[in-house]
């Protein structure tokens, strides 16, 4: 099976595999008045960047959920290595069937997840995180926006040509398309925008650091993979005006 962007990505060095960046993730958690007795659950955790972020940053107990094995196996090492297996973990899980009972957490997190999701499958994911959500608690996303004044065809290219350069049936929306998901759901929301910056270079920098992010642009021009690299980076770029990052943080009440 075709390599998937964010496994190619992770392979090559990168750690935040969204949209937004670490700008994004930081306006999340923000919203997300994280305090050191919240009980978190990351929906979608990956290798584990973020888990390892808040635990450290707040304190708090941290579970992550993901599909894919390899990734919890890397997140259960960073895990290991920061010496965080008493407030951390990362399990297998699915965003659709959440192994937790109802209102178990105050805050959900879940960044560059929903995009990848078809049809009405965004809406019941985020009919599960009300559920796991206690009244008052928080769910706070990122995603890929679509900014083509509501033309359909435009945005259907976009939606194929972002498929084609990943490797993954997307299915990113407006800016009012992802709102009234949320609240069809029941969350009273507020919403940010801005540019997608998962591989520019400042965008790289930011996120990783900027020897770090060299390296995975000097490994995404190796032979091996140079043109998958740059398939995916040109795509993003020659469409940045029309492609950004849209966060949410949605209220249960
Ligand atoms: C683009 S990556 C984003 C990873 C991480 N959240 C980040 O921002 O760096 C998307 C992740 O969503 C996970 N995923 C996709 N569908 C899922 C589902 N139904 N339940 C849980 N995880 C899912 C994938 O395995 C992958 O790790």
């Amino acid at each position: 099976m075709a390599e998937k962007g964010h496994e190619f990505l992770a392979r090559i060095g990168k750690t935040r595999l969204r949209p937004g960046g670490i700008e994004a993730t930081n306006w999340l958690l923000e919203k997300a008045d994280i305090k050191e007795d919240s009980k978190v659950l990351e929906v979608a955790c990956n290798m584990g960047t973020t888990l390892v972020h808040i635990a450290k940053k707040y304190g708090c107990d941290i579970v992550g959920v993901d599909l894919d094995e390899k990734a919890i196996e890397k997140a259960d090492k960073k895990i290991k290595d920061n010496g965080l297996e008493n407030k951390v973990k990362a399990i297998y899980g699915n965003a659709f069937d959440l192994p937790f009972e109802d209102e178990s957490f105050d805050v959900v997190i879940n960044e560059a997840m929903l995009t990848m999701l078809l049809g009405d499958q965004k809406e019941k994911a985020l009919r599960e995180y009300y559920r796991v959500l206690k009244p008052g608690g928080m769910v706070v996303t990122q995603d890929v926006v679509l900014i083509t004044d509501n033309n359909n065809e435009r945005a259907k290219e976009l939606r194929i040509g972002l498929s084609r350069a990943i490797n993954v049936n997307v299915e990113p929306l407006l800016s009012d398309g992802w709102e009234s998901c949320f609240e069809r759901v029941g969350f009273k929301v507020e919403s940010k925008t801005g540019p997608m910056t998962l591989m520019s270079i400042p965008g790289m920098m930011k996120d990783e650091g900027i020897f770090e992010a060299l390296s995975i642009i000097k490994t995404g021009l190796q032979e091996f993979n140079k043109e998958y690299f740059q398939r995916m980076r040109s795509f993003m770029m020659d469409n940045k005006r029309e492609l950004g990052y849209i966060c949410f943080a949605g209220r249960k009440e």
